[in-house]
């Protein structure tokens, strides 16, 4: 089965799974909100990372390997719904469509994303018996991953404090996700998960410094969500911080190591080929707004 099939099919059972039976028990427009949040997916970068890891080491438990991979899509999509809501970012748009708190309502919004992130760490939860060993440490990497001191939590508090350290700031908000993704793909695989951290790192590093500069120099129709959002909401960004030449030079350099940083594994080379189709399509072309 291709990756895409896979994380379509695991994301499709823990939807079904939270949204609970159609029987009148349950809140219906809190239900329908899930899968509005997560569907259509994104890009599904993370989960795509994560199961592409494991099996360039071996994937060995497949179903374990897919769990990992959709709890990280589901926290992403949580702190996407938390992060369009009006004390955050305020956005109106995500994936080319209203956010959920102005299809549902700012209440249903906050659950949804509460909703979700419990819904990731009950995937892992799930596991058999079997992996339970291997479960509970990918229950771990993604708690470290996700709350505070060094999770997206941590990331968006930093846009609380009056003084940003714009790398600490990228790497808690964005990277930690990334730095999951691969070190959940080999833990779930049996590798051990620490020589991993370096790619996801600047993977996500350069995910969200081409993030910026899309945010800089392209509109809201080629980017399906509000352009311009970091010099709106004040937002520390590598275009802020270094201009646009500066970020892509900056982009460069980080994804010219990432592909030296993936430890030897069988699907090594498979592995760094993938990098280098991401490098590829994260190095903006021509601006579309100036
Ligand atoms: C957007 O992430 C948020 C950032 C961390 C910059 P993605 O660009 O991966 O969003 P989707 O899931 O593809 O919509
Ligand atoms: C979102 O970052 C990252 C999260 C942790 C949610 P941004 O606010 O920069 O991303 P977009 O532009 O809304 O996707
Ligand atoms: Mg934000
Ligand atoms: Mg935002």
């Amino acid at each position: 089965m291709d990756l895409s099939r896979r994380i379509d099919k695991a994301m499709s059972a823990a939807i079904a799974h939270a949204q609970g039976a159609d029987n009148g028990a349950t809140p219906g427009r809190l239900a329908a909100a899930l899968n509005y949040a997560v569907t259509p997916g994104g890009a599904r970068i993370r989960p795509t990372i994560c199961l592409s890891v494991a099996l360039a080491c071996g994937d060995d438990r497949p179903a374990l390997a897919d769990r990992a991979a959709i709890a990280l899509e589901l926290i992403h999509c949580a702190s996407l719904v938390h992060d369009d809501l009006p004390a955050f970012d305020n956005a109106d748009f995500r994936r080319g469509k209203p956010t959920v708190h102005l299809a549902y309502s700012e209440p249903l919004a906050v659950l949804t994303g509460d909703s979700l992130i419990i819904a990731a760490f009950d995937a892992l939860a799930g596991a058999p018996e079997a992996d339970a060993m291997r479960a509970l440490r990918l229950v771990r990497l993604l708690a470290h991953h996700t709350g505070m001191p060094h999770g997206i939590c941590a990331g968006q508090g930093w846009e609380s404090e009056s003084r940003v350290d714009l790398r600490a700031y990228h790497r808690s908000k964005t990277g930690a996700l990334f730095m999951a993704a691969t070190q959940m793909g080999a833990l779930a695989a049996g590798h051990e998960p620490e020589p991993w951290e370096e790619l996801g790192a600047r993977i996500g590093e350069a995910f969200q410094v081409a993030d910026d500069l899309r945010d800089a120099l392209y509109d809201e129709r080629a980017l399906g969500k509000p352009a311009g959002q970091d010099a709106v909401n004040a937002r520390p960004s590598a275009v802020e911080e270094l201009g646009v030449q500066g970020a892509i030079k900056r982009l460069q350099d980080i994804l010219s190591g990432a592909i030296a940083s993936i430890p030897s594994c069988p699907g090594e080379a498979q592995l760094a080929q993938l990098v280098r189709v991401y490098a590829e399509r994260m190095t903006p072309v021509a601006p579309v707004r100036v």
